[in-house]
């Protein structure tokens, strides 16, 4: 049981000395290994729930992320499976951990400094009703950026307050219970440190708050050394008051010889109570959503945008009948999609987004839609794009259907700044020539269409709506879970040019995309083999063409070595090498941050010129990152010769490494790797498909909370640019619709932040858990200059209820049951309980999370709920677990094991006891 546990705390340890408190990239040293020892602990133990659950058993191959999702979405379905959305999803809770000691440097509660023990708690557990709101919501990245945030908090609980020198070693479960209370702190007139003059002392706690088990922490002055009297400081060389007397710091932020049981008595109890709050979230949650919130899910999606005007009636048909072919073709296999997203759009209107994870559901979405309204004019198209890249899930692929132009073209650059934010992936199909109706495709507005496919990576394919139906099986190639890109170039002007690229062992399903018009290629493998655009079926694949679109698919066998395609053409094209593989990797760019606590924040916007651009990769190999070497990462222009930057790289631990490329390119570029596969000593190649661009305008911005419906919501901004000052229009967009006000330009003069504030007011009636996608955009009066800022906020109503439900056992009966658990076979144990949630928002669902009997309860409607279970005297340990409507955790616990010292015994609450007595249990 431990066993995995063990492998990943190791894994952790060799790659990294110690763990401790300070942020991603912050030294070796990090909240990440605590905050990852605890992520994979209970993303294995959810995935055992679920494996056992259906009879499976839960077997994964090592420790890392790939490998786990293997294990934990392996053994139900066949084919490979990526871990790169899992990856991410740890990435983003890494992040916004780190995030705190940037954000909130000075704030107290956040850190539980300066005894702000309540308004920490209030942090933590507000912190949890919006994890829960948002999962419910299915907004799983926003409940995952508060989950990153929540957790800094609470285990900097364990680093700056007194917890571990009163003698504690579990997890402080108030902290996590908002209805029990914080007891024992010691008030501000109390002092609570001696002295320390070297700063560096074992044990500064004053004996008689050591005696009466006062809590303290120490007290933290970025700007100024004022303390109250006789208080315990934080310490370190950024805390001003650890030279006031008493002088020091009890933060056991890092391990030094003199602080050595502290520290790690403080990483153990973080790590525990990291867990502690990790099992009421998935316990909320329910293993599936808890696991999808985690990334565990095939990575395929669905993702359509559908113009319904009245023309559209066989491209409908046509995107009817893919997600058929998609969800009838690929059931049962890891690549199913994992799920549905579908957005009409006509004129004037577009929406709702549907989003399910029901294939039946989406069929019966899909074959609702008809085609009606809409004249002559152009449709919102951008505005169903909005919703679609704000709702699916990052790296998703959308595909767009229309044969009209956009007539929100306006939404343009806000589209440009979500596909670079979201690295989704949106192809057009564009059925506009067909001259059925009047309304004729200008080229400047395919353009447009073709402008964003090409930011995002994706193909602008024009066909007659008779051809449609050859057009699609590029979707089919793309419902994958394991996709990854080889190769992506764009030529804006017609050139002949020569591509090489590497295809290593652990690529499937290699199809090459062209699209153009007016040109002509030949193929050649590595063995000098040729085939030419006129052979539709040569020695190295098959060729299909319609409209402007090329696709070739390989023949499955000897692949692997250097390709090349040569393209002659007198008009622009573009080439996209595709296969299968969990050979990938993830990446975002960072900027450093600096502070007590140093370390890297993801960019909300596109990188600075004038400075080298830094990245944070994690490549992902198919036994873990020591299957996989990395040998050169780059940056290469998507247009024009193939000028490849060459980056510095870093090694991060836990599979992170540092890219700075000083000669960042002009213009927009993308991300190339190259390294050998160590499983098959092949060489590979993987680029990434959305493209950047660097700015001369910054924009900072930073969402501090959750957003109360009904209530304004001021976001100050700075924004400022190193090109020529003047004027700078703002344009600020939300994909809800919710009223803001932001002034509409803002003066800039050369190198200085301006700052300026956006107030949003969420609608009245916003269901709790809703996320908000907010972008700002700065553009200089000449065009020239822009960046953007996307942000997301989450919506959550303030609660008041904190209770859980209540669980009394009003019966046990286990006389039955013999003294020798070996003879338990035949006899049976029964319980039962009554729940109830006070005057509480009202009990949503009881199930049973330990034992193997039957169980049954009565309607959840009435104040009392009653549970009746019986099972096996083999199954002898009983947890029945109760939510109430906002997520509240009550449990309720009985086991019948009769051992040395412990007879039946049964408890309904508090958690930690019953964990306590689980562990005993386990161990006696
Ligand atoms: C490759 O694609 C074909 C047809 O699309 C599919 O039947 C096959 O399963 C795929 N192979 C792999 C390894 O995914
Ligand atoms: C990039 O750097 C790596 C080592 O840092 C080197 O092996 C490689 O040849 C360089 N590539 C180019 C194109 O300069
Ligand atoms: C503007 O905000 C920046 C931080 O983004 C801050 O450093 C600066 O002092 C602010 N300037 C003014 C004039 O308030
Ligand atoms: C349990 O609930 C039932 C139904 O409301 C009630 O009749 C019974 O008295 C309750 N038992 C206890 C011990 O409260
Ligand atoms: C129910 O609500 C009342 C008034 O708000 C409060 O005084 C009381 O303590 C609550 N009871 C429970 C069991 O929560
Ligand atoms: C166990 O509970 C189930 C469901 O309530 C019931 O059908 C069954 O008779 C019970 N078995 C025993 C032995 O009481
Ligand atoms: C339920 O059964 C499984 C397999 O038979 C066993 O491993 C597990 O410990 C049982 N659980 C309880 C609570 O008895």
């Amino acid at each position: 049981m431990a066993s995995l546990l063990g492998a990943a705390l190791l894994a952790l340890t060799l790659s990294t000395p110690t763990v401790a408190f300070v942020p991603i990239g912050g030294g070796a040293l990090t909240h990440v290994s605590i905050t990852g020892t605890a992520l994979l602990q209970k993303v294995t133990d959810s995935c055992r729930a679920v494996a056992e659950a259906a009879g499976q058993e839960f077997k994964p191959t090592g420790t890392s992320p790939g490998e786990l999702v293997q294990a934990c979405l392996g053994p139900r379905a066949p084919g490979e499976v990526s871990g790169a959305k899992f990856l991410s999803a740890l990435q983003e809770i890494y992040t916004q951990n780190g995030l705190v000691d940037r954000d909130f440097v000075n704030s107290a509660p956040h850190h539980f400094n300066s005894e702000a023990f309540l308004e920490g708690r209030v942090l933590i557990t507000q912190g949890m009703v919006a994890i829960k709101a948002n999962i419910r919501k299915e907004n799983f990245k926003a409940a995952r950026e508060t989950l990153g945030r929540v957790l800094h908090t609470l285990q900097d609980f364990y680093s700056h307050s007194n917890w571990v020198e009163l003698g504690y070693r579990e997890p402080y479960i108030n902290l996590i219970r908002p209805d029990l209370p914080l007891e024992s702190l010691a008030d501000v007139n109390t002092p609570t440190c001696s002295d320390c003059a070297s700063g560096t002392c074992p044990n500064q706690i004053l004996s008689n708050i050591l005696k009466e088990k006062k809590l303290t922490s120490g007290y933290m002055g970025i700007f100024s050394s004022q303390k109250p009297k006789g208080k315990c400081s934080h310490g370190g060389a950024s805390d001003l008051t650890s030279t006031a007397f008493p002088r020091g710091g009890i933060s056991k932020d890092e391990r030094r010889s003199d602080n050595m049981a502290f520290h790690n008595a403080a990483v153990d109890a973080a790590i525990a109570a990291s867990l502690q709050l990790l099992e009421d979230i998935r316990l909320a949650a329910g293993d599936h959503d808890f696991l999808r919130m985690m990334g565990i899910a095939r990575s395929s999606v669905v993702c359509f945008v559908i113009d319904t005007t009245g023309s559209m009636s066989d491209d409908i048909e046509e995107a009817r009948s893919v997600v058929y072919e998609i969800i009838d073709s690929k059931k049962g296999t890891q690549d199913e999609p994992s799920e549905y997203i579908l957005v009409p759009f006509n004129d004037p209107d577009f929406g709702p987004m549907i989003r399910t994870t029901d294939a039946q559901k989406m069929k019966t979405e899909i074959s609702k839609l008809t085609a009606t309204g809409g004249g002559d004019a152009p449709e919102m198209c951008l505005s169903g794009l909005q919703l679609a890249l704000t709702g699916a899930p990052s790296s998703s692929n959308i595909y767009v259907f229309t044969d009209a132009t956009a007539k929100d073209i306006a939404l343009k650059d806000t589209i440009v700044a979500l596909i670079r934010s979201t690295k989704s992936t949106v192809s057009f199909f564009m059925t506009g020539m067909s001259g059925r109706r009047r309304r004729s495709l200008e080229a400047a507005s395919f353009n447009d269409y073709k402008d964003l496919a090409l930011a995002s990576g994706g193909q602008a394919i024009q066909v007659s709506k008779s051809q449609l139906p050859q057009a699609t099986d590029i979707i089919l190639d793309t419902s994958t879970s394991a996709l990854v890109t080889a190769l992506q170039r764009a030529m804006v002007v017609g050139v002949q040019e020569t591509f090489p690229f590497v295809l290593d062992e652990s690529l499937k399903n290699i199809t090459i995309y062209i699209t153009g018009t007016s040109l002509t290629f030949t193929l050649t493998n590595p063995a000098g083999v040729t085939q030419s655009n006129s052979e539709a079926s040569g020695k190295l694949g098959t060729i299909q063409t319609v409209g402007n679109l090329w696709r070739i698919r390989l023949k499955a066998d000897k692949q692997s070595g250097t390709w090349m395609i040569n393209i002659k053409s007198s008009q622009p094209y573009t080439l996209k090498v595709t296969g299968q593989s969990t050979i990938t990797f993830i990446y975002d760019f960072v900027e450093k941050f600096t502070g007590p606590h140093s370390g890297y924040a993801v960019l909300t916007g596109r990188p600075q010129t004038g400075k080298a651009a830094t990245l944070m990769l994690s490549v992902i190999g198919r036994k873990g990152p020591s299957s996989i070497i990395v040998q050169e990462v780059g940056l290469v222009p998507v247009s024009g010769p193939a000028a490849f930057t060459n980056g510095t790289m870093t090694d991060m631990g836990n599979g992170d490494i540092l890219v700075t490329v000083d000669a960042v390119p002009e213009g927009e570029f993308v991300l190339i790797l190259k390294g050998e596969d160590k499983l098959s000593n092949s060489e590979y190649q993987r680029q990434s498909t959305t493209q950047m661009s660097i700015s001369k305008v910054n924009i900072q911005a930073a969402v501090d909370s959750s957003v109360e419906p009904g209530e304004a919501f001021k976001l100050p901004f700075s924004v400022m640019t190193q090109g020529p000052g003047g004027t700078y229009t703002i344009n600020a967009r939300n994909d809800r619709d919710f009223p803001m006000t932001y002034p509409n330009s803002i003066i800039l003069s050369t190198g200085q932040y301006a700052n300026t504030t956006l107030i949003i007011t969420p609608s009245a009636t916003t269901e709790s858990g809703t996320d908000v996608t907010l972008t700002i955009e700065a553009k200089s009066s000449s065009g020239v200059d822009s960046n953007y800022a996307v942000l997301r906020l989450s919506v959550v109503k303030k609660i008041t209820d904190f209770s859980p439900p209540k669980c009394e056992v009003t019966s046990v009966s286990a006389d039955d049951c013999p003294k020798d658990v070996l003879q338990c076979g035949p006899f049976r144990w029964e319980l039962s309980a009554n729940f109830t949630d006070g005057n509480g928002t009202g009990i949503e669902s009881i199930s049973l999370n330990q034992g193997n009997g039957t169980f049954t309860h009565t309607a959840l409607t009435a104040s009392i709920v009653q549970a009746y279970y019986n099972a096996s005297c083999c199954s002898q340990i009983l947890e029945i677990v109760a939510v109430d409507k906002v997520g509240n955790v009550g449990k309720c616990y009985h086991s019948i094991i009769r051992s040395a010292g412990f007879s039946a015994k049964t408890l309904s609450l508090p958690l930690w006891l019953c964990l306590l007595v689980s562990i005993f249990v386990a161990r006696s």
